[in-house]
């Protein structure tokens, strides 16, 4: 196939058709391939196509975002939901279905962390993982993403993520290392961020060394959208496809590149050859069977009730008992959150409330009450009316949460703090009934000094279209809450390890807090937290005996010593108790989730295995095991050393005494010096951030600083609109991505109309140089349109 082909036909399977399809060969038989988010539902666009999630998609389930799926811990489950979602895309032609995502999150403020699983590797992985089989299992790709070290927002398509290699591969690449190894992605998409100082995309590291060499991934590598640099450059670091449309100058660009001997042809057709694997492996359309869409309604209720995390539950509030009478206070049970924004918003087959649902249970409903704004502002009239409905009931269900400008792809969160008028409100309600239960919406965790103002506390994060029903079921008992938390609540955001680095404004993020991510700080540093990872409560109880560990595996006995059935999940964590080279207290290496009738006891054997031992070493360059003795700690959730046992590892080297800075020993990880962060990288840090002219790889928000009065009032204008958008309650995504997105991305994003040489007239533009960059833009334009009727017309007549 590859041979028939001609060089502008294969340059131009590498480079996108449309916002969503790949370019046809009609002469071969080769048809375009229809790539789609996402990662909780199918979003098929259906008329006017944007990536954002702006026009209308053809409805799918919503299922319960990552964010929430992680604390089911349940792998099976996982697969369950990847299934569903490749039984989706599949009924809808979608070849590529573009998730899970995977990153792992660095600080709870980040953007999108409702699409993303958890702060450890393993159990992100491993979920991951499930998804991938899934999905795969309906002949649809699964595309995991964003690959890698894509952290934050801000900047996104224009931040240089500088990370020590220890670090890069033992927080950052290891899930995508277990999704490759586990599930064999037909895709895999790169992120729009640098890592140190090379992109992602164009990074022989990362695609070759790594993913290809190492992993053994032998599918395509699919760029973000927008999130192409250069495309010679990727195709040589072993990118596959460029997304979305970045039109024929991309083909022509690839085809001059391998004409004047700056590209490898084998090069060029060993990406060909990863497309056209993934066209021989893709479903013929039409042949999909249809969805039942009731019954995947009710896995998305099933999946959502398994994520909720109970996480207070004082003098048994909950249960609530069949004829209890309650009071449902607080907008989003009138008006879910159930998904958040940006790409992977999907359009449900059907959307329930707590209002909807409460109606079919056995609780009674006294009264609804608003309670509050979501967007904060105060509002006397409605707290005192929740106040008088909460006086009336025998139990005050409370729901509070982040509402939609709280969180979204393209934006941080600026605050862990739920909004003041809803916890004012709490207070209120609490002191007119002493009964109250907080449910929690939101992708991500919040702070919660108000916690002795509830007795009980469940924490829903974005549990989909089926997330209120899920919610009833746990409140009711109808399901025994074995949510555990795949991320730490700590106290407060001035606890979290990254307090003071995230996100970075300028155009590096550096990883100064190295490997101490999430639980692997605050264990390491004592630092107390309000809820640990691992947690969760359940209305039965579970005991733990007769640990027995190897170095291959831990085997443990669960008992459940309550009075209804239940799951536990058993986590087992590794402790090194020998001198060695530094590391966090405590890792997770293993876990499984276990149901139990009441007084029945199982025993678990979970593997351990030699990767749970190993670190990269930056002595030799390799994993290697250190010989020495370890603790296998079994427990309800990180911070639980109830039941320990020790095991000595033969290991590949012999144990090191420790080379680094003695910072990560004491705890003050946030506050690494220069000096010691350059020791870890192993080199020098990137130049300061930039002043002075805007270049191409500087992010939009940078017109602000322009020359030219126009640019600046294009900034103001840009600015303006987020902040209305902002004032109405609805982030607009299309601005805060055209604001983070640099500048070269203009002709990556704009189905070939502009190409590199007028981004480098918009460039003189804005940085004041009026006639040379108009010159420029205006001559660009009319080449480029000459060029790509050419190229059209060579192509039409190749095929
Ligand atoms: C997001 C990806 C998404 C793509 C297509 C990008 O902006 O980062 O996660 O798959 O758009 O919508």
């Amino acid at each position: 196939m590859i041979e028939n082909l001609t060089l502008l036909e294969k340059a131009a399977l590498l480079t996108g058709k449309s916002v969503w399809e790949t370019y046809d060969v009609p002469r071969t038989g080769l048809r375009s391939l229809w790539l789609a988010d996402g990662p909780h539902g199918v979003r098929k666009q259906l008329g006017s196509a944007d990536h954002l999630g702006l026009g209308a998609s053809q409805p799918a389930t919503c299922f319960p975002t990552a964010a929430a799926v992680a604390n089911t811990w349940d792998v099976e489950l996982a697969e369950e939901i990847g299934t569903a979602l490749g039984a989706e895309a599949a009924a809808q032609d979608v070849d590529v279905l573009l998730g899970p995502g995977l990153n792992i999150k660095r600080s709870p403020l980040g953007g999108r962390s409702f699409e993303y699983f958890s702060e450890d590797p393993l159990l992100t992985g491993k979920l991951a993982a499930a998804y991938v089989r899934g999905i795969q299992s309906q002949g649809v790709a699964a595309c995991p993403k964003h690959y890698a070290v894509n952290s934050q927002e801000l900047r996104r398509m224009a931040s240089d993520s500088v990370v020590d290699e220890r670090t890069l591969r033992e927080i950052y690449l290891t899930a995508f290392g277990i999704v490759v190894r586990e599930s064999a992605p037909r895709t895999v998409m790169t992120s729009y961020n640098l890592v140190n100082g090379t992109y992602a995309n164009e990074n022989p590291f990362l695609l070759g060394t790594v993913l290809r060499d190492e992993f053994g991934f032998d599918g395509a590598v699919v760029t973000d959208w927008g999130g192409s640099n250069d495309i010679a450059a990727g195709v040589a670091a072993g990118s596959s496809l460029e997304m979305p449309a970045a039109g024929l100058a991309s083909a022509r660009r690839i085809a001059r590149a391998v004409e004047r001997g700056e590209l490898a042809e084998a090069d060029v057709d060993a990406r060909v050859a990863e497309i056209l694997k993934l066209a021989a492996e893709a479903r013929t359309p039409g042949t999909a069977p249809q969805v039942d869409e009731v019954a995947h309604h009710a896995l998305a209720r099933r999946a959502a009730a398994r994520s909720a995390v109970l996480l207070k539950n004082d003098d048994a509030v909950l249960p609530l008992a069949d004829g209890t009478r309650v009071a449902v206070i607080g907008d989003f049970a009138r008006t879910p959150r159930y998904q958040g924004a940006g790409s992977s918003v999907v359009n449900p087959t059907r959307l329930d409330s707590f209002l909807d649902v409460i109606e079919d249970s056995h609780i009674k409903l006294m009264g609804y009450a608003q309670g509050f704004h979501r967007d904060g502002t105060p509002d006397a009239a409605l707290q005192a009316a929740a106040v008088q409905t909460a006086r009336e009931a025998d139990v005050a269900l409370v729901f509070l949460g982040l509402d939609e400008v709280a969180e979204s792809e393209g934006v941080d969160r600026s605050t862990l703090a739920l909004h003041a008028n809803q916890t004012d409100l709490l207070a209120a309600v609490a002191a007119a009934n002493e009964n109250v239960v907080v449910v929690l919406a939101g992708g991500g965790v919040v702070e919660t000094p108000w916690l002795a103002r509830t007795k009980g506390l469940v924490h829903g994060y974005l549990g989909g279209q089926a997330g209120a029903g899920g919610i009833l079921d746990v409140l009711t008992g109808v399901v025994n809450p074995s949510g555990r938390l795949a991320e730490t609540m700590p106290l407060t955001l001035a606890d979290t390890p990254t307090a003071d680095l995230f996100p970075s404004h300028g155009p590096t993020a550096e990883y100064r807090e190295g490997l101490y991510v999430g639980y692997r700080y605050y264990t390491s540093a004592g630092v107390p937290v309000a809820f640990p990872f691992g947690y969760g409560l359940s209305y039965t109880s579970f005991e733990h005996a007769d640990l027995v560990a190897t170095p291959d595996q831990a085997t443990v006995t669960v008992t459940n010593t309550g009075p209804v059935a239940g799951a536990d999940v058993v986590q087992v964590y590794l402790s090194r108790t020998s001198d060695g080279v530094h590391r966090p207290v405590r890792t997770l290496a293993g876990f499984a989730r276990v149901e139990l009738a009441p007084g029945e006891s199982r025993t678990v054997t979970i593997p351990l295995g030699e990767q749970a031992f190993r670190h990269w070493d930056v002595a030799t360059g390799a994993w290697q095991v250190e010989q020495g003795t370890w603790d296998v700690v079994v427990g309800t959730h990180v911070d639980d050393v109830a039941l320990v046992a020790s095991v000595t590892v033969e290991g590949t080297i012999a144990a090191r005494r420790d080379d680094v800075p003695e910072v990560y020993r004491t705890g003050q990880v946030r506050h690494v010096s220069t000096a010691d962060f350059t020791a870890l990288l192993g080199r020098e840090l990137p130049a300061p951030a930039a002043s002075g002219p805007i270049g191409v790889n500087d992010p939009l928000s940078r017109l602000a600083e322009a020359r030219s009065p126009m640019a600046r009032g294009v900034y103001r204008l840009l600015a303006w609109r987020r902040d209305v958008a902002e004032r109405k309650g609805k982030p607009d995504l299309n601005v805060l991505f055209i604001l983070n997105m640099p500048l070269r991305a203009v002709g990556k994003m704009t189905g070939g109309m502009v190409d590199d040489a007028m981004v480098e007239g918009l460039v003189r533009l804005v940085n004041g140089h009026f006639l040379s960059g108009l010159g420029r833009t205006v001559a660009g334009f009319f080449r480029n349109r000459v060029a790509n009727r050419r190229t059209l017309r060579s192509l039409r007549g190749d095929s």
